[in-house]
């Protein structure tokens, strides 16, 4: 068995192998296509665009793709490479059914907006199966029902169901499944789906201009945005960064927070004969299991928690115990995890960033569901710069009165504050040489806090652990050797080294080999 993780928490082997997801494996990626590798260029001098779209994860991709259908010129810029953030870590189900939310959207948002925010993803999923056929994408779509299962609370699944059909959608109850285990009561959705979504993304993206490596520093008035490389005047600017990178206005950081998962791909014998799934599979409580095939393997997700608010269990040992109780002969052959922008009504924010920002809009809080979410911005956004109303924009509005969420953001609140105190206390003086190899600590030196990570014997990492986004606290993450940040997510390496924003840079305070002491 190929495990790359150690029961302490820390991984096997380093680098490359660690934390890879099944789609960025060439031989599925690549798979109908001789091309190994696109190489795109980066933005070398001053450029004019009637839109760019800064991003090129799903959302940005999709927005960029249906403007340019409609017409317009568009560039995408990217900090990275296409599909390297969050879209090469998803589970990739395209589905309506984002949990048990309709229930609880009729209640706090009443029918109609539950209604828009139900037809939105299902026409998104229609979108979906039409780019495929209009590009000939050969992306391993299946349709198939997506079940949303509980071990104990049918009474939540019944409450659900009655609000679906009430809003005219194809779901049903029922307590029969193909999961390796007998389930209380299950919502069942027809004609949902999933796909290899970079082999999706990688054939859209062959259709647009897409700047790589290229990382936005600034959004000036009048449309002009400077990167590292160049500068672009644009009439319209999409933000479809994950986490939006400006802080005001717009202050998304004061209405989102942001949760990580962790997925395991398992193959073998068992799996092959016994995890005959007919379907996608969610459980509704948080800390249970999710469920998709690919190909001869099983994904199966969970674990998820509050960046920066670390839970000692090792998420991946867990994964691997679930599944050698139903397969017992199950071999993990990758494992990797991912983060996503949550908001306190559970509903994205797609449209105008902020009121006085006409030309500026946004796609982000997508709340786990990624793939639908993504193309639900792209058709409302790129409704908005066409000038046209999207019947479906205003449940998705990121100026909408926030009274449905406001416990869970005055909680977001709180959590921030405490943060931001714990930065500026001092801390005893904690001994380095009693930090165990694989595992870190916070020292308190010459008045500053520092974030320590001891790789061998005698080398040691050093880090600032105050957020370069607001000053929050880093805390660190034993499950995949990182520092993140409760308040918005931002997540770097135990090198220092930034991995998701908002956060616009290292945290790196000496990375020198230091000595024992
Ligand atoms: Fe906002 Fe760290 S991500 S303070």
């Amino acid at each position: 068995m190929k495990t790359i993780w150690k029961e302490n928490g820390t991984f096997e082997g380093s680098g490359k192998e660690r934390g890879e997801s099944l789609w960025i494996q060439k031989e599925y990626r690549n798979e109908h296509t001789e091309e190994i590798k696109v190489t795109r260029p980066s933005l070398h001098m001053d450029i004019t665009a009637e839109v760019a779209v800064i991003g090129a994860g799903m959302a940005g991709v999709l927005t960029a793709y249906l403007l340019q259908e409609r017409g317009l010129k568009v560039v995408v810029l990217e900090c990275q490479e296409a599909g390297s953030g969050i879209t090469k870590n998803t589970t990739a189900k395209v589905t309506s059914q984002h949990n048990l939310i309709y229930h609880k959207l009729m209640m706090s948002k009443g029918e109609d907006r539950a209604w828009e925010y139900a037809m939105a993803n299902q026409h998104a999923i229609e979108k979906y199966e039409e780019i495929i056929n209009q590009l000939g994408i050969s992306c391993d779509y299946e349709i198939m029902p997506n079940y949303i299962y509980t071990l104990d609370n049918e009474q939540r699944i019944k409450q659900e169901v009655e609000a679906v059909k009430k809003l005219g959608l194809p779901a049903s109850f029922t307590s029969e499944t193909t999961l390796p285990f007998q389930v209380k009561a299950a919502i069942r959705w027809e004609r949902q789906a999933q796909f290899h979504p970079l082999k999706f993304l990688d054939a859209v993206a062959k259709k647009l201009t897409i700047y790589e490596h290229t990382r936005v520093t600034q959004i000036k008035s009048g449309g002009n945005i400077i990167t590292d490389k160049g500068s672009i005047r644009a009439k319209s600017i999409v933000i479809a960064t994950h986490y939006p990178f400006i802080n005001a206005p717009g202050y998304y950081f004061f209405k989102m927070h942001q949760e990580r998962q962790y997925v395991s791909a398992f193959q073998g014998e068992d799996i092959m004969q016994k995890a005959r799934l007919d379907g996608m599979y969610l459980d509704a409580d948080p800390y249970g299991y999710s469920f998709r095939r690919y190909k001869d393997y099983l994904l199966i997700g969970g674990g998820s928690h509050r960046t920066g608010k670390y839970k000692p269990l090792n998420a991946y040992t867990k994964l691997e115990k679930a599944a050698l109780k139903w397969y017992p002969k199950a071999e993990i052959k990758y494992s990797w995890s991912n983060q996503d922008c949550m908001t306190p009504d559970s509903i994205p924010y797609i449209g105008k960033y902020s009121v006085i920002t006409p030309n500026i809009y946004v796609a982000t809080g997508f709340n786990k569901w990624g793939m639908t979410s993504s193309m639900v911005s792209a058709m409302i956004i790129s409704d908005m710069i066409m000038g046209k109303e999207n019947e479906y924009q205003k449940v998705f509005s990121p100026s909408r009165l926030m009274l449905s969420g406001s416990k869970k953001f005055l909680k977001d609140a709180g959590i921030i504050t405490a943060s931001l105190l714990k930065e500026h206390m001092k801390i005893p003086h904690d001994q380095i040489k009693n930090i165990e190899v694989g595992k870190a600590g916070v020292i308190n030196h010459d008045g500053e806090r520092y974030g320590v990570y001891r790789e061998a014997e005698e080398k040691y990492y050093f880090i600032t652990t105050k957020c370069p986004h607001l000053g929050c606290s880093l805390e660190w993450n034993q499950n995949e050797l990182t520092w993140d940040c409760p308040c918005h997510g931002s997540r770097f390496d135990y090198r220092g080294k930034l991995i998701s924003n908002p956060a616009m840079r290292d945290v790196f305070d000496s990375c020198l080999r230091k000595k024992k002491q």
